[in-house]
Protein backbone atom coordinates (compact mmCIF):
# COMPACT_ATOMS: atom_id res chain seq x y z
CA UNK A 1 0.00 0.00 0.00
CA UNK A 2 1.57 3.30 -0.86
CA UNK A 3 -0.32 5.80 1.26
CA UNK A 4 1.29 4.66 4.54
CA UNK A 5 1.31 8.12 6.44
CA UNK A 6 -2.10 8.50 5.83
CA UNK A 7 -2.80 4.65 7.15
CA UNK A 8 -0.30 5.36 10.05
CA UNK A 9 -2.76 8.18 11.16
CA UNK A 10 -5.70 6.49 10.52
CA UNK A 11 -4.47 3.69 12.70
CA UNK A 12 -3.35 6.18 15.42
CA UNK A 13 -6.76 7.70 15.61
CA UNK A 14 -8.28 4.56 15.36
CA UNK A 15 -6.11 3.76 19.02
CA UNK A 16 -7.60 6.70 20.34
CA UNK A 17 -10.56 5.79 19.88
CA UNK A 18 -10.63 2.59 21.43
CA UNK A 19 -8.24 3.94 24.39
CA UNK A 20 -11.36 6.15 25.27
CA UNK A 21 -14.09 3.31 24.44
CA UNK A 22 -12.04 0.83 26.55
CA UNK A 23 -11.94 3.44 29.20
CA UNK A 24 -15.58 3.75 29.13
CA UNK A 25 -17.43 2.83 32.28
CA UNK A 26 -20.51 1.20 30.33
CA UNK A 27 -19.37 1.02 26.73
CA UNK A 28 -15.97 -0.85 27.07
CA UNK A 29 -17.27 -3.82 28.38
CA UNK A 30 -16.13 -5.89 25.23
CA UNK A 31 -12.37 -4.32 25.99
CA UNK A 32 -12.50 -4.76 29.69
CA UNK A 33 -10.47 -8.45 29.61
CA UNK A 34 -6.94 -8.01 29.51
CA UNK A 35 -5.52 -8.06 25.90
CA UNK A 36 -9.38 -7.10 24.39
CA UNK A 37 -8.15 -3.89 23.24
CA UNK A 38 -4.66 -4.62 21.91
CA UNK A 39 -6.41 -7.73 19.95
CA UNK A 40 -8.90 -5.51 18.75
CA UNK A 41 -5.87 -3.05 17.39
CA UNK A 42 -4.26 -5.89 15.75
CA UNK A 43 -6.84 -6.50 13.82
CA UNK A 44 -7.95 -3.10 13.08
CA UNK A 45 -4.16 -2.70 11.48
CA UNK A 46 -4.49 -5.87 9.68
CA UNK A 47 -7.68 -4.51 7.99
CA UNK A 48 -6.08 -1.46 7.40
CA UNK A 49 -3.31 -3.03 5.51
CA UNK A 50 -5.21 -4.86 3.52
CA UNK A 51 -8.09 -2.35 2.26
CA UNK A 52 -6.69 0.81 3.40
CA UNK A 53 -9.77 1.26 6.04
CA UNK A 54 -11.43 -0.69 8.75
CA UNK A 55 -14.87 -1.56 9.79
CA UNK A 56 -16.72 -0.37 12.91
CA UNK A 57 -18.37 -3.34 14.59
CA UNK A 58 -21.88 -2.12 15.84
CA UNK A 59 -21.34 -0.96 19.45
CA UNK A 60 -18.25 1.05 18.31
CA UNK A 61 -20.60 2.84 16.18
CA UNK A 62 -23.08 3.19 18.79
CA UNK A 63 -19.92 4.55 20.88
CA UNK A 64 -18.10 6.63 18.83
CA UNK A 65 -21.36 8.94 17.49
CA UNK A 66 -22.32 9.27 20.92
CA UNK A 67 -18.65 10.27 21.84
CA UNK A 68 -18.35 12.30 18.70
CA UNK A 69 -21.20 14.55 19.98
CA UNK A 70 -19.92 14.80 23.43
CA UNK A 71 -16.30 16.23 21.67
CA UNK A 72 -18.41 18.44 19.88
CA UNK A 73 -16.89 21.86 21.65
CA UNK A 74 -19.83 24.31 20.09
CA UNK A 75 -22.58 22.08 21.47
CA UNK A 76 -24.40 23.26 24.59
CA UNK A 77 -26.89 20.34 24.65
CA UNK A 78 -23.76 17.43 25.14
CA UNK A 79 -25.07 16.59 28.49
CA UNK A 80 -27.32 14.08 26.73
CA UNK A 81 -25.18 12.73 25.14
CA UNK A 82 -25.60 8.72 26.31
CA UNK A 83 -28.98 9.33 25.30
CA UNK A 84 -28.14 9.30 21.55
CA UNK A 85 -29.86 6.93 19.28
CA UNK A 86 -27.56 5.73 16.68
CA UNK A 87 -28.57 4.03 13.31
CA UNK A 88 -26.95 1.93 11.39
CA UNK A 89 -27.75 3.05 7.95
CA UNK A 90 -24.14 2.12 6.15
CA UNK A 91 -25.57 -0.28 3.66
CA UNK A 92 -28.80 1.38 2.50
CA UNK A 93 -27.47 3.46 -0.32
CA UNK A 94 -26.59 -0.69 -1.65
CA UNK A 95 -30.08 -1.74 -2.04
CA UNK A 96 -31.87 -1.50 -5.31
CA UNK A 97 -33.36 2.07 -5.94
CA UNK A 98 -30.68 3.32 -3.64
CA UNK A 99 -32.60 7.02 -3.80
CA UNK A 100 -35.84 5.70 -2.81
CA UNK A 101 -34.20 3.86 0.13
CA UNK A 102 -32.19 6.74 1.52
CA UNK A 103 -35.32 8.82 1.21
CA UNK A 104 -37.13 6.31 3.18
CA UNK A 105 -34.92 6.09 5.71
CA UNK A 106 -34.98 9.95 6.50
CA UNK A 107 -38.55 10.23 7.08
CA UNK A 108 -38.77 7.50 8.88
CA UNK A 109 -35.77 9.78 10.59
CA UNK A 110 -37.41 13.01 10.68
CA UNK A 111 -40.80 11.28 12.04
CA UNK A 112 -38.77 8.81 14.78
CA UNK A 113 -37.38 12.43 15.75
CA UNK A 114 -40.35 14.19 15.85
CA UNK A 115 -41.79 11.67 17.89
CA UNK A 116 -45.63 13.73 18.29
CA UNK A 117 -43.19 16.74 19.57
CA UNK A 118 -41.61 14.81 22.48
CA UNK A 119 -38.28 14.68 20.59
CA UNK A 120 -35.44 12.48 20.29
CA UNK A 121 -32.15 13.16 19.47
CA UNK A 122 -30.83 10.20 16.52
CA UNK A 123 -28.20 10.38 14.29
CA UNK A 124 -28.52 8.19 10.96
CA UNK A 125 -24.70 7.16 9.75
CA UNK A 126 -24.48 6.27 6.02
CA UNK A 127 -21.45 4.51 4.48
CA UNK A 128 -18.06 5.88 5.12
CA UNK A 129 -15.73 7.99 3.05
CA UNK A 130 -13.84 5.40 1.02
CA UNK A 131 -10.49 5.22 0.85
CA UNK A 132 -9.82 6.88 -2.65
CA UNK A 133 -12.20 9.88 -0.97
CA UNK A 134 -15.04 8.84 -2.43
CA UNK A 135 -18.73 9.64 -0.92
CA UNK A 136 -21.37 6.89 -1.52
CA UNK A 137 -24.20 9.45 -0.07
CA UNK A 138 -24.15 13.07 0.17
CA UNK A 139 -27.30 15.10 0.70
CA UNK A 140 -27.27 18.81 -0.80
CA UNK A 141 -29.55 20.42 1.79
CA UNK A 142 -28.34 21.79 4.98
CA UNK A 143 -30.85 20.37 6.74
CA UNK A 144 -33.98 18.20 6.31
CA UNK A 145 -36.48 20.74 7.14
CA UNK A 146 -35.38 24.24 5.35
CA UNK A 147 -36.99 27.41 4.30
CA UNK A 148 -35.90 28.05 1.13
CA UNK A 149 -35.03 31.71 0.12
CA UNK A 150 -36.51 33.01 -3.49
CA UNK A 151 -34.42 36.19 -4.47
CA UNK A 152 -37.51 38.30 -6.44
CA UNK A 153 -36.87 40.38 -9.48
CA UNK A 154 -36.62 43.56 -8.07
CA UNK A 155 -33.91 42.53 -5.61
CA UNK A 156 -35.35 42.07 -2.33
CA UNK A 157 -35.34 38.25 -0.63
CA UNK A 158 -38.31 36.02 0.25
CA UNK A 159 -38.19 33.62 2.54
CA UNK A 160 -34.55 32.66 4.37
CA UNK A 161 -31.47 34.56 2.98
CA UNK A 162 -29.24 31.67 4.33
CA UNK A 163 -30.71 29.00 1.74
CA UNK A 164 -30.51 31.46 -1.43
CA UNK A 165 -27.94 29.44 -2.60
CA UNK A 166 -29.66 25.97 -2.19
CA UNK A 167 -32.97 27.49 -3.53
CA UNK A 168 -31.21 29.10 -6.67
CA UNK A 169 -29.49 25.31 -7.69
CA UNK A 170 -32.63 23.77 -6.71
CA UNK A 171 -34.73 25.87 -9.32
CA UNK A 172 -32.11 25.54 -11.56
CA UNK A 173 -32.82 22.41 -11.68
CA UNK A 174 -36.57 22.09 -12.84
CA UNK A 175 -37.62 22.65 -9.13
CA UNK A 176 -41.11 24.34 -9.07
CA UNK A 177 -42.43 24.95 -5.52
CA UNK A 178 -45.96 24.79 -5.44
CA UNK A 179 -45.71 28.06 -3.42
CA UNK A 180 -43.20 30.92 -2.64
CA UNK A 181 -43.51 32.46 0.81
CA UNK A 182 -41.31 33.34 3.23
CA UNK A 183 -41.63 29.48 4.55
CA UNK A 184 -41.05 27.66 1.80
CA UNK A 185 -39.87 24.02 2.78
CA UNK A 186 -37.00 22.95 0.08
CA UNK A 187 -36.91 19.95 -1.49
CA UNK A 188 -34.17 17.41 -1.05
CA UNK A 189 -31.54 16.23 -3.42
CA UNK A 190 -28.89 13.61 -2.72
CA UNK A 191 -25.86 12.80 -4.35
CA UNK A 192 -24.98 9.22 -4.85
CA UNK A 193 -21.44 7.80 -5.76
CA UNK A 194 -21.50 11.37 -7.34
CA UNK A 195 -24.03 11.57 -9.41
CA UNK A 196 -27.16 13.95 -8.54
CA UNK A 197 -30.14 12.42 -7.77
CA UNK A 198 -33.51 14.29 -9.06
CA UNK A 199 -35.13 16.95 -6.76
CA UNK A 200 -37.44 15.48 -4.25
CA UNK A 201 -40.15 17.61 -2.81
CA UNK A 202 -41.23 15.48 0.10
CA UNK A 203 -43.05 18.11 2.03
CA UNK A 204 -45.30 19.37 -0.95
CA UNK A 205 -46.03 15.82 -1.20
CA UNK A 206 -46.03 15.00 2.35
CA UNK A 207 -47.46 17.95 4.23
CA UNK A 208 -48.07 15.49 7.29
CA UNK A 209 -44.05 15.38 7.50
CA UNK A 210 -43.47 19.10 7.68
CA UNK A 211 -43.75 19.55 11.76
CA UNK A 212 -44.12 23.19 12.55
CA UNK A 213 -44.88 25.16 15.33
CA UNK A 214 -47.03 29.32 14.69
CA UNK A 215 -45.52 31.77 16.64
CA UNK A 216 -48.23 33.35 19.18
CA UNK A 217 -47.14 35.37 21.82
CA UNK A 218 -48.73 34.90 25.82
CA UNK A 219 -49.54 38.56 26.25
CA UNK A 220 -50.32 39.95 22.66
CA UNK A 221 -52.73 39.06 20.72
CA UNK A 222 -51.49 41.41 17.99
CA UNK A 223 -48.25 39.05 17.42
CA UNK A 224 -49.81 36.53 15.05
CA UNK A 225 -50.32 39.25 12.37
CA UNK A 226 -46.39 38.73 11.73
CA UNK A 227 -47.35 35.16 10.75
CA UNK A 228 -43.95 33.84 11.81
CA UNK A 229 -43.45 29.78 12.45
CA UNK A 230 -40.63 27.68 12.58
CA UNK A 231 -39.79 24.04 12.27
CA UNK A 232 -40.01 21.71 14.88
CA UNK A 233 -36.99 19.74 14.68
CA UNK A 234 -33.23 21.01 13.70
CA UNK A 235 -31.63 17.95 11.73
CA UNK A 236 -28.36 18.83 9.86
CA UNK A 237 -27.33 16.50 6.62
CA UNK A 238 -24.26 18.51 5.90
CA UNK A 239 -21.61 17.71 8.66
CA UNK A 240 -19.37 14.63 8.90
CA UNK A 241 -19.19 12.83 11.57
CA UNK A 242 -15.70 10.67 12.44
CA UNK A 243 -15.15 8.34 14.24
CA UNK A 244 -11.48 6.75 15.22
CA UNK A 245 -10.30 8.32 11.55
CA UNK A 246 -13.20 6.75 9.91
CA UNK A 247 -15.02 9.87 8.14
CA UNK A 248 -19.29 9.18 7.59
CA UNK A 249 -19.84 12.55 5.09
CA UNK A 250 -23.20 11.43 5.70
CA UNK A 251 -24.83 11.14 9.49
CA UNK A 252 -27.74 13.27 9.63
CA UNK A 253 -28.21 14.20 13.00
CA UNK A 254 -31.12 15.62 15.31
CA UNK A 255 -31.25 17.15 18.53
CA UNK A 256 -34.27 19.56 20.02
CA UNK A 257 -33.70 23.30 19.83
CA UNK A 258 -32.46 25.71 21.99
CA UNK A 259 -35.07 29.16 21.68
CA UNK A 260 -32.57 31.94 21.13
CA UNK A 261 -31.60 29.35 18.24
CA UNK A 262 -34.71 30.38 16.25
CA UNK A 263 -35.50 33.53 18.13
CA UNK A 264 -32.11 35.31 18.67
CA UNK A 265 -30.77 34.30 15.51
CA UNK A 266 -32.70 32.83 13.03
CA UNK A 267 -35.21 35.11 13.00
CA UNK A 268 -33.95 37.89 14.33
CA UNK A 269 -30.41 37.97 13.03
CA UNK A 270 -30.21 40.73 10.50
CA UNK A 271 -29.20 38.69 7.60
CA UNK A 272 -31.37 36.42 8.31
CA UNK A 273 -35.70 36.87 8.46
CA UNK A 274 -34.82 40.22 10.52
CA UNK A 275 -38.19 40.47 12.12
CA UNK A 276 -36.84 42.68 15.31
CA UNK A 277 -38.58 46.14 13.51
CA UNK A 278 -41.42 44.21 13.02
CA UNK A 279 -42.16 42.94 16.85
CA UNK A 280 -41.02 46.33 17.72
CA UNK A 281 -43.99 47.81 16.16
CA UNK A 282 -46.56 45.77 17.46
CA UNK A 283 -45.46 46.13 20.99
CA UNK A 284 -45.13 50.25 20.29
CA UNK A 285 -41.41 50.31 20.86
CA UNK A 286 -39.31 53.63 20.25
CA UNK A 287 -37.32 52.55 17.04
CA UNK A 288 -36.03 55.68 16.59
CA UNK A 289 -33.01 55.36 18.79
CA UNK A 290 -30.92 52.30 19.75
CA UNK A 291 -30.62 53.45 23.73
CA UNK A 292 -34.23 52.72 24.10
CA UNK A 293 -32.79 49.18 23.40
CA UNK A 294 -35.75 48.32 21.56
CA UNK A 295 -33.61 45.53 19.93
CA UNK A 296 -33.25 44.05 23.11
CA UNK A 297 -36.98 44.08 24.20
CA UNK A 298 -38.29 43.20 20.96
CA UNK A 299 -35.45 40.06 21.27
CA UNK A 300 -37.31 38.99 24.77
CA UNK A 301 -40.73 39.41 23.34
CA UNK A 302 -40.17 37.22 20.20
CA UNK A 303 -38.03 34.66 22.54
CA UNK A 304 -41.12 34.97 24.63
CA UNK A 305 -43.43 33.49 21.96
CA UNK A 306 -40.70 30.86 20.55
CA UNK A 307 -41.05 29.24 23.96
CA UNK A 308 -44.69 29.80 25.03
CA UNK A 309 -45.52 28.50 20.98
CA UNK A 310 -43.87 25.43 21.43
CA UNK A 311 -44.97 24.60 24.69
CA UNK A 312 -48.07 25.06 23.74
CA UNK A 313 -47.43 23.11 20.78
CA UNK A 314 -46.28 20.32 23.00
CA UNK A 315 -42.99 20.17 21.17
CA UNK A 316 -39.74 20.06 23.06
CA UNK A 317 -37.60 23.22 23.30
CA UNK A 318 -34.72 24.39 25.41
CA UNK A 319 -34.44 27.78 27.18
CA UNK A 320 -30.90 29.16 27.63
CA UNK A 321 -31.57 29.08 31.73
CA UNK A 322 -32.42 25.49 31.72
CA UNK A 323 -29.72 24.37 28.95
CA UNK A 324 -27.18 26.42 30.44
CA UNK A 325 -27.54 24.97 33.98
CA UNK A 326 -27.67 21.53 32.99
CA UNK A 327 -24.62 22.04 30.45
CA UNK A 328 -23.05 22.95 33.88
CA UNK A 329 -23.62 19.73 35.35
CA UNK A 330 -22.24 18.06 32.63
CA UNK A 331 -18.85 20.35 32.93
CA UNK A 332 -19.09 19.36 36.35
CA UNK A 333 -19.89 15.35 35.82
CA UNK A 334 -16.81 15.40 33.24
CA UNK A 335 -14.55 17.10 35.68
CA UNK A 336 -15.63 14.47 38.46
CA UNK A 337 -14.90 11.05 35.88
CA UNK A 338 -11.16 13.11 35.54
CA UNK A 339 -11.93 13.93 31.62
CA UNK A 340 -10.82 16.98 30.34
CA UNK A 341 -13.47 19.26 28.60
CA UNK A 342 -13.25 20.67 25.58
CA UNK A 343 -15.86 23.52 24.45
CA UNK A 344 -16.11 26.88 22.38
CA UNK A 345 -16.90 29.67 24.63
CA UNK A 346 -18.71 31.60 22.10
CA UNK A 347 -20.70 29.25 20.89
CA UNK A 348 -21.51 27.96 24.42
CA UNK A 349 -22.99 31.47 25.33
CA UNK A 350 -26.39 32.12 24.25
CA UNK A 351 -26.76 35.48 21.91
CA UNK A 352 -29.30 36.78 24.40
CA UNK A 353 -28.49 37.09 28.74
CA UNK A 354 -25.37 35.11 28.46
CA UNK A 355 -23.94 36.52 31.73
CA UNK A 356 -26.64 34.98 32.86
CA UNK A 357 -25.73 31.63 32.17
CA UNK A 358 -22.89 29.54 33.94
CA UNK A 359 -21.04 29.31 30.78
CA UNK A 360 -20.20 33.02 30.38
CA UNK A 361 -18.52 33.07 34.18
CA UNK A 362 -16.24 30.08 32.68
CA UNK A 363 -13.04 29.47 30.32
CA UNK A 364 -13.20 26.82 27.94
CA UNK A 365 -10.10 24.50 26.39
CA UNK A 366 -11.16 24.81 22.64
CA UNK A 367 -9.03 22.24 21.40
CA UNK A 368 -10.80 19.76 18.67
CA UNK A 369 -10.92 15.86 19.62
CA UNK A 370 -9.63 15.19 16.00
CA UNK A 371 -10.22 11.38 16.02
CA UNK A 372 -13.77 11.51 16.95
CA UNK A 373 -15.62 14.29 16.38
CA UNK A 374 -18.23 16.34 13.69
CA UNK A 375 -16.66 18.46 11.43
CA UNK A 376 -17.91 20.85 8.42
CA UNK A 377 -16.95 19.85 5.18
CA UNK A 378 -17.05 20.85 2.03
CA UNK A 379 -20.88 21.27 0.44
CA UNK A 380 -21.97 18.98 -2.49
CA UNK A 381 -23.53 22.46 -3.69
CA UNK A 382 -20.44 24.24 -4.37
CA UNK A 383 -19.32 21.77 -6.55
CA UNK A 384 -18.57 22.93 -10.22
CA UNK A 385 -19.31 26.53 -8.81
CA UNK A 386 -16.39 29.24 -8.95
CA UNK A 387 -18.25 30.87 -5.91
CA UNK A 388 -16.92 28.51 -2.88
CA UNK A 389 -19.41 28.05 0.31
CA UNK A 390 -17.95 29.18 3.70
CA UNK A 391 -16.87 25.86 4.45
CA UNK A 392 -14.83 25.33 1.62
CA UNK A 393 -13.14 28.67 1.50
CA UNK A 394 -11.90 27.93 5.76
CA UNK A 395 -10.78 24.14 4.89
CA UNK A 396 -8.10 23.51 6.29
CA UNK A 397 -7.28 26.87 7.97
CA UNK A 398 -9.67 25.52 10.28
CA UNK A 399 -9.80 23.19 13.13
CA UNK A 400 -13.75 22.36 13.26
CA UNK A 401 -13.26 21.85 9.22
CA UNK A 402 -12.26 18.57 7.28
CA UNK A 403 -9.32 19.58 5.22
N1 LIG B 1 -28.73 26.57 14.80
C1 LIG B 1 -29.27 25.67 13.82
C2 LIG B 1 -30.66 26.16 13.43
O1 LIG B 1 -31.11 27.12 13.98
C3 LIG B 1 -29.37 24.26 14.33
C4 LIG B 1 -28.10 23.68 14.91
C5 LIG B 1 -28.32 22.47 15.77
N2 LIG B 1 -29.16 22.79 16.89
C6 LIG B 1 -29.59 21.91 17.80
N3 LIG B 1 -30.37 22.33 18.74
N4 LIG B 1 -29.25 20.64 17.75
O2 LIG B 1 -31.35 25.60 12.62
Amino acid sequence: MSNTIEQNELQLEASLFLEAMAADSRAGKSLRKPGDLQRRLIEIAAEIQSTGTYVHSKSELQFGARLAWRNSNRCIGRHFWRSLEVRDCRSVHDQDNAVDAVQQTLTDHLDDAFNGGRIRSIVSVFAPRKPDGTDPVRMKNHQLTRYAGFRLQNGELLGDPDSEQMTAACLDAGWHPTRRDAFTPLPWQFVLDGSTSPLIDVFATHPDRLHEVLLSHPDSDGFSSLKLRWYAVPLLADMAMKIGGIVYPFAPFNGFYMGTEIGARNLADQHRYNVLPDVANIFGLDVTNNRTLWRDRALVELNRAVIHSFDAAGVVLGDHHQLGAQFEAFCQSESNLGREMTGDWSWLNAPMAASQTPQFHREFNNDVVGHTNFFYQKSPLSEGNSEKSTASKTAGSCPFHLP
